[in-house]
């Protein structure tokens, strides 16, 4: 009964195979190898675009460094206030952009408002030497609170910054769950809707460790300094194609979107189990992998007792989190013990 996260998971055994089949010989390094080739071109596929790709272990990584080449260190980073860049990479966005300043914004569900995103470019005129100029706004899809935000939500809120010289990035840790809910193109959810750079990742979702970061055409000139900077932090990994084979696998025949269907339904019978238990509240809708509930405190210890793995939230709240191998025994085994 494991639903703490899904980076508590495993590796899918195709993934770890695919690792395996890529050990073979010499290759060149740096992401110079056929591997990572075969990856580039398989993602112009799926993105239906030209685009660079740069492999990251982690998505902390992936997200400190594209915001690094889109955001000058004397510029602003407006974000949800849940944002995973702003609450849980202590620091690394500002650190790695060398100063750029994350202003997080509210908004229900996790995604910032039209509102709040309308009053922070009001207070931030564009040429006024003392603020930091909007230079990006990163939404995060799936979101922090595990909500999915559509194509034409993506495109209004980039709409609003790109009247400024500001880019779109986008938290993409679980980008396959949102796809699958939303049922819409890998274009339509980032460049077509003002996307500019995708943190595309594979790890919450059956690799063993494997990012990508992805500049869309509109920022592919800044790839070279990506390597650079990605170089310089340490984090460029040498063997890089043993990542790119992650992915590989991961691509291959849509099972990327197979196991981010699987992690959803089960976040889904989930949900509606937990709803049924006495004195429940599902907080948020649930459109990807992850469920936040109030629950009695009782019920809760009465879960942690039977063994349930779940994370108490800051605010008060539960957070379960299914994975691509959740089984349906651990589910039925939750709600048993939620209804005593
Ligand atoms: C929304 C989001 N973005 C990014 C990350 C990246 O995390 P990590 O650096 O642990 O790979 C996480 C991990 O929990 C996440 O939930």
């Amino acid at each position: 009964m494991n639903f703490l996260s899904d980076t508590t998971a495993p590796a899918h055994p195709a993934l770890i195979e695919a690792i395996s089949a890529a050990n073979t010989g010499f290759a060149p390094s740096y992401g110079n190898d056929p591997v990572s080739a075969r990856v580039e071109t398989k993602l112009k596929e799926i993105f239906e675009t030209d685009l660079k790709v740069l492999f990251a272990v982690s998505g902390t990584a992936s997200n400190a460094l594209s915001l690094s080449v889109l955001c000058p260190n004397h510029g602003a980073i407006l974000c949800h206030d849940e944002a995973h860049i702003h609450r849980d990479e202590r620091g690394a966005p500002e650190f790695f952009t060398g100063g750029g300043k994350l202003i997080p914004l509210l908004g229900d569900h996790a995604k910032v408002s039209l509102d709040a995103l309308d009053r922070a470019l009001g207070e931030i005129p564009e040429g006024f030497v003392h603020s930091s100029p909007v230079r990006v706004l990163s939404l995060s899809n799936l979101t922090e609170s595990g909500t999915a935000y559509t194509p034409s939500e993506v495109a209004e809120r980039a709409s609003r910054v790109k009247s400024r010289p500001a880019f779109v990035h986008m938290d993409g840790a679980r980008f396959a769950n949102a796809l699958v809910t939303l049922n819409c193109s890998p274009a339509e959810l980032t460049w077509k809707a003002g996307v500019d750079a995708l943190c595309f990742g594979a790890t919450k979702n059956g690799a063993m460790g494997a990012e990508a970061i992805i500049l869309f055409p509109s920022v592919m000139d800044r790839f070279e300094e990506l390597q650079a900077r990605q170089k310089r932090a340490g984090h460029m990994a040498p063997k890089m194609r043993f990542l790119a084979s992650q992915f590989d696998a991961w691509l291959r025949d849509d099972l990327w979107l197979d196991l981010a269907r699987t992690a959803n339904a089960r976040a889904r019978r989930l949900a509606d189990g937990l709803a049924q238990a006495n004195g429940v509240e599902v907080l948020h809708p649930v459109q990807g992998n992850e469920i936040f509930a109030r629950i009695p405190e009782a019920l809760g210890d009465r879960l942690m007792a039977a063994g349930a793995g779940f994370y108490q939230w800051p605010d008060g709240s539960c957070r379960f989190v299914t994975s691509w191998c959740t089984e349906h025994a651990e589910i039925d085994a939750l709600l048993a013990a939620a209804r005593g």
